[in-house]
């Protein structure tokens, strides 16, 4: 059997998988996987995994990543969860909200972050308007995540008017992320990006949404940008985790965009991200410096050229220059 998305030895289910991806330097095993075969940490994320780990009251790490080099640096940093978020849109493509993003776009980096991903759980977030015409093209949407992409799970926004669908998609064995509260593909509904159930019914229905979504198969849920006090009532009802955003200490999890926790965000930040790095300021002095050094010919040096052997130097040497070509 062909298991085309994972590099070789990783350990799924126990089962070591020989398998070799089909990249010019295949992504090996991080030294993490290959430490002790009984810690939790080594063994491939999977959705049971995450929900042993709410059960053990252990918290859960994801981040969004959006290409090869970020995934397998996530990935290597033993991040629980990776999304494949829409958010790419913004971050990674400039756009203004996450509305125009494509399945297209979706499955393309879907497909990069698969091949830098072994050991987290990979989510992919179905884009707007791939699941809101109707549930049949949510389902085939969402098929087409897993089967050409190598997603393990999606995520749609939204609450009770999901319903069917996320049982469809369970039905289908693919296990959906919910996403509720401050909802990005709302954004013109909500009137904005802003914190939701904030009133007294307001966070009712989301606790309503919250039992609704998992007695419909759901497997996770993010909440974003809710009170801390809703999501700490949500996460207490739940049996499934809860992975919050901009959604107080008490959720199951937590996941940041990545591009916030590195500042490559060029706007400022909100009041629930946390900038672990300055990566744009690496990166611009990185780049500055290059600049300079090209510029004062200072790159490259001798040691950065290639020669020629002593020999094919000397006789080279007595190649007699030509003078240029007359335009
Ligand atoms: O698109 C995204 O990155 C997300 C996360 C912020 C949860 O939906």
């Amino acid at each position: 059997m062909r298991y085309g998305w994972y590099p070789a030895k990783l350990k799924l289910w126990g089962t070591a998988l020989e398998t070799a991806m089909s990249l010019t330097e295949p992504h090996s095993v991080p030294a993490v996987m290959q430490s002790s075969p009984t810690s939790t940490s080594s063994l491939k994320v999977t959705i049971p995994t995450l929900l042993e780990k709410k059960r053990n009251h252990a918290p859960i790490s994801a981040l969004t990543a959006y290409d090869y080099a970020m995934a397998r640096l996530v990935d290597e940093a033993s991040i629980d969860l990776v999304l494949v978020g829409d958010s790419l849109g913004m971050v990674m493509l400039g756009l203004e909200s996450t509305l125009a993003v494509t399945m297209d776009e979706m499955l393309l980096f879907t497909r990069a972050v698969r091949r830098g991903v072994c050991r987290a759980l990979l989510a992919a977030d179905m884009p707007y308007a791939s699941y809101h015409i109707d549930v049949i093209e949510g389902v085939r949407n969402a098929l087409r995540f897993v089967k050409e992409a190598g997603a393990e799970a999606v995520k749609v926004e939204g609450g009770r008017n999901r319903v069917e669908l996320v049982q469809r998609l369970t039905d289908a064995e693919i296990p959906v992320i919910g996403h509720i509260g401050l909802t990005p593909q709302s954004l013109h509904r909500m009137g904005g990006y802003r914190v939701q159930g904030k009133t007294l019914p307001a966070a009712e229905l989301l606790v309503e949404d919250a039992l609704a979504l998992e007695a419909a198969g759901a497997a996770l849920l993010v909440l974003e940008g809710v009170p801390r006090e809703v999501a700490a009532k949500i996460t207490a009802e739940l049996t499934i985790p809860t992975i919050g955003i901009g959604a107080g200490p008490e959720c199951d999890g937590q996941i940041l965009v990545l591009h916030d926790l590195l500042n490559l965000t060029f706007v400022p930040a909100a009041k629930f991200v946390r900038r672990y790095a300055d990566a744009a300021t690496l990166m611009r002095n990185a780049v500055e410096n290059y600049r300079k050094d090209v510029e004062t010919r200072s790159f490259p040096n001798d040691a950065e050229s290639y020669h020629l052997s002593v020999e094919t130097r000397d006789n080279f040497g007595r190649i007699p220059t030509r003078q240029p070509r007359k335009a």
